[in-house]
């Protein structure tokens, strides 16, 4: 037979906020600031999650400006993509906003290859050309777009991505995270060319390959 439990009302109401405000709590990727304002001091020599903050007397109107995505990055390399990052380690005003951002260049065929970022979602905007977006989910699911200059995507947390350039010409893409640090784990360099390197018998088994596949990968990496 079930037994009925009453709780006294005010801890039924606990318990009830506890339930609504839990959920919204653990919702956001960073911590809510405490501040206004809190300029990381990128050389403290203590260690806090995040940085601590610069004295508000040497806090200028430049420390919450950045002129770092300004220019092309070079894209002569094996992917034939520069990803430029503002994050909290560029730009230390974006210490406890809870945001950042990325401008990614793409030669015409270049890919940013497979990536996940770990603490943050990505919303991006095409600034410029033709680019195939899309990402897998646990479920094993690819979602893709073609996208153009104007048309925006998101990638949830955590999810592999890429974004590939399908167009005649270069292109531009805008990525912005909501993490002052979203983390960044590119598959071929995590698994290929991580230090020390993961030994040749996981990755032979682990995707099914030989040795030489694996120093081919590698040395394509440069690692
Ligand atoms: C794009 O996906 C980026 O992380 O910059
Ligand atoms: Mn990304």
């Amino acid at each position: 037979m079930a037994t009925m439990i009453t709780l006294p009302r005010s801890h039924f109401f606990m318990i009830l906020s506890l339930i609504v405000l839990l959920p919204s709590a653990c919702r956001c990727a960073n911590p809510d600031p405490l501040q206004d304002l809190c300029v990381a001091n990128l050389n403290a020599s203590i260690s806090v999650n995040g940085f601590p903050c610069k004295p508000l007397s040497e806090v200028k109107s430049d420390d919450f400006f950045f002129d770092g995505l300004r220019k092309e990055g070079n894209t002569t390399n094996v992917f034939g993509s520069k990803v430029t990052s503002a994050f909290v380690i560029d730009f230390p005003g974006l210490n406890t906003l809870g945001i950042s951002m990325n401008r990614v260049d793409l030669a015409p065929g270049g890919i940013n290859p497979p990536h996940s970022h770990p603490r943050a979602s990505q919303i991006g905007v095409i600034i410029k050309g033709k680019v195939l977006v899309g990402f897998v989910t646990t479920a094993n699911v690819f979602y893709s777009k073609v996208l153009k200059a104007g048309d925006v995507f998101v990638i949830p947390r955590g999810l592999v991505h890429f974004e590939l350039n399908v167009g005649k010409g270069k292109a531009l893409f805008l990525p912005a995270f909501n993490s002052q640090l979203p983390g960044i784990e590119i598959l071929a360099t995590t698994l290929f060319a991580s230090t020390p390197p993961i030994p040749n018998d996981v990755l032979t088994k682990g995707f099914l390959i030989d040795a030489k596949d694996i120093s081919d990968i590698r040395s394509k990496l440069g690692s």
